[in-house]
Parts: structure tokens; sequence; C-alpha cells
């Protein structure tokens, strides 16, 4: 085996000094085992940017939705969370009645990272439809941001240009119903594998049947048996980088015909798909009067916070720890390079 290899911080997602290391997974032991319907239960910190987004005055959690945190101060989830909820059923748009947790596994005993924040400002997609559940993603800015830390942390959204590139193994991870036919939520975070599913098939006459629009994906298996279900709306679908250990947020959990029927997987908003529009939202758009930001410059939390919020932890694993990895690594290369001479 060659050691030539050139270990570079250039290809980590977001690298231009803002958002070093999103979707990562500090806590997160090395396999994912698969038993969400069919999951098992996540250990603590293993999904770091999924947040739980709860009823402020509902009963116990009050959990409605998941959600991800994609900037210190933004949760990235789904539109339908918050027009249709269980009860009661009209449009919540008041950013009063929501709370946001994140850090947390176990929604009833709160850990050492858990953090609750108010709602700021909750930006649905305008072209949502809750007829035919297209443009089903909402953005929920946080009343200040969350401290990043081993169990919380960014995930990577995937820039619109690429295709989606270079992804391994997928999982999706929520506080959802762990049974198709029972209401009510999961207490401890669940989690599954679950595999990309093509498009046309999932849109094919025994599947879907053309409800699949073109900004969706279908995740799960053809028999079912595994799948998010009522209440894992809004969290991720994450999928793992082929080459290097992190993450992207490729999905926001949005419907399906039941859970985990056969050839009735999830349905998944794509966020690639929503890339230009995210940015928009959040005040980050290249297409502004104000020169344009070069592309990489994306979900840096906006450029002036208030000075109380500058003091709260960078969200981002610190650049230094990173390098300090790395030139590290690069030593032991070396090392090993002289060894074999
Ligand atoms: N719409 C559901 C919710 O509000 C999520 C449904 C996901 N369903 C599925 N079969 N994958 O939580």
């Amino acid at each position: 085996m060659g050691l030539s290899t050139t270990i570079s911080l250039e290809e980590w997602p977001g690298d231009d000094g803002l958002k070093v290391g999103c979707g990562l997974r500090p806590m997160a032991t090395t396999s994912s085992k698969s038993r969400v319907v069919g999951g098992t239960d996540a250990q603590p910190g293993a999904w770091p940017w999924i947040v739980s987004i709860q009823d402020a005055r509902g009963r116990g959690s009050g959990h409605i939705c998941g959600g991800s945190l994609i900037t210190p101060e933004w949760v990235l989830t789904a539109a339908h969370c918050f027009v249709k909820s269980r009860a009661p059923p009209a449009p919540r748009r008041d950013v009063s009645e929501w709370r946001v947790v994140a850090g947390v596994t176990q929604l009833s005993r709160h850990g050492p990272e858990t953090q609750q924040r108010q709602v700021r400002r909750l930006v649905l997609h305008r072209d949502y439809s809750s007829v035919t559940e297209s443009h089903d993603v909402a953005l929920v800015q946080l009343d200040r941001p969350v401290r990043c830390g081993p169990r919380v942390q960014l995930a990577c959204v995937p820039p619109a240009p690429a295709a989606l590139p270079r992804l391994s193994h997928c999982y999706v991870s929520g506080w959802g119903s762990t049974d198709a036919r029972a209401a009510g939520s999961a207490d401890v975070l669940q989690e599954a594998k679950v595999q990309l599913i093509d498009p046309q098939l999932c849109n094919s006459s025994r599947w879907y049947a053309g409800a699949i629009h073109e900004h969706n994906l279908c995740a799960g298996y053809p028999q079912g048996g595994i799948d998010t279900c009522q209440g894992d709306s809004g969290g991720p679908l994450s999928c793992q980088d082929r080459t290097g250990p992190y993450f992207w947020l490729v999905g926001v959990t949005s419907w399906g015909k039941g859970c985990a029927r056969a050839r009735h997987p999830g349905v998944y908003t794509s966020t690639q798909h929503f890339y230009d529009w995210i940015l928009a939202q959040m005040g980050l758009s290249t297409e502004a009067t104000t020169p344009p930001p070069p592309q990489t410059a994306s979900f840096s939390p906006p450029s002036q916070p208030p000075a109380e919020q500058a003091s709260a932890e960078p969200c981002p694993f610190p650049r230094k720890k990173l390098q300090e990895f790395f030139s590290l690594l690069q030593e032991l290369l070396q090392k090993l390079r002289g060894s074999e001479a």
C-alpha cells in the first residue's frame, strides 16, 4: 500500500473557514445497527443535528416533528408540521406555540447538552401544498443560537449543482411512532438504515403512481418493514459520504402511505433541490445586490450577530482541533514512510 496519500482540509464540505466539519458524529460508534418502524434506539449524540420540534402547550414532551440544525440558529424541517398537526387541526404559524430541543436522545430525560430554544421565525415554503405535499420544506429560526458540542453538531446540506454524489449508507432517525398502527411518539430516538430507491420505480403504477414530485426522494425497502412514520416528519435522512467521515443531510422526512408497507417507502424532500431557497431565506442569497459571496460561502450564521450571541461557542467543529488532528496524522504518515524506506 502506498503511503503517498495527501490529506487535505480542502475537501471538507463547506470548508470556507465558516462551517468546517459539519455532518460529524463525534459520539457515534463505528457501526449503526439497522433496527422509527423497524429501527433501534439511537445512542446519545448519535445524530447530533437532530432536534425535536414541540408544541409548547402539548401534553408530555409535546413532540410534533423532527428537524435538523443547519446553522446554530436555523433548523430545516417540513412545512406540513406547522399546517396540519394532529391537534388542534388549524394552521399553527404562531411562533409562541413552539419550542425546539437540541442535544437530546430521550425526550423525557434531558442530558448534559440538551438545549431548549424558542422560535423567532417560521418560514414555510410559499408553494407548499397540503393537497399534493409538494414543497414540503420549512425553516425555523431559533431565538438564540445553540452551542455545539459532542452531542450538538450541524448537518451538511449538499449544494445544488452537484449531483447526489459520493453517498454510501443512509439512515433515518426520529421520535416518531414505532408501530405503523399506533399513534404516539417514541421516548428514545430511533434510527434505521434505509436504501435510496430509484425515483422512477417509486413513482411507478404499483408504487406511488405519480404522486412523487421531482424534488422528492424515496427511501426505505421495496418489501417494507423499516420506515419513518408519524412524528418523524421534518427529521433527517442522513447519508454518509463515501470519501470522508461525515454525513450529508440529503432529505427531510415528508410523507408515506401508511408506514413500512411494501412498495410504499418513505417520501423525503430533497434538500439539494432547495439549497438556493434555504440560502435566500436565511439572508445568504447569492442574488442579492451586494457582491456575490464565493460559491462555497454557505451556511455561516449571518455575519453580524448581536454582541451577546458572539460569545457563544462557534458551532462548526473547532478548526484548530481539526488542524491539530490532521498534522498529527501527517506526522504519523511521515514516520511510517520513514520506517518503510
Ligand atoms: N407525515 C408524517 C409525519 O408527520 C411522516 C410520515 C413518514 N411516513 C412514512 N411512511 N415514511 O410525521
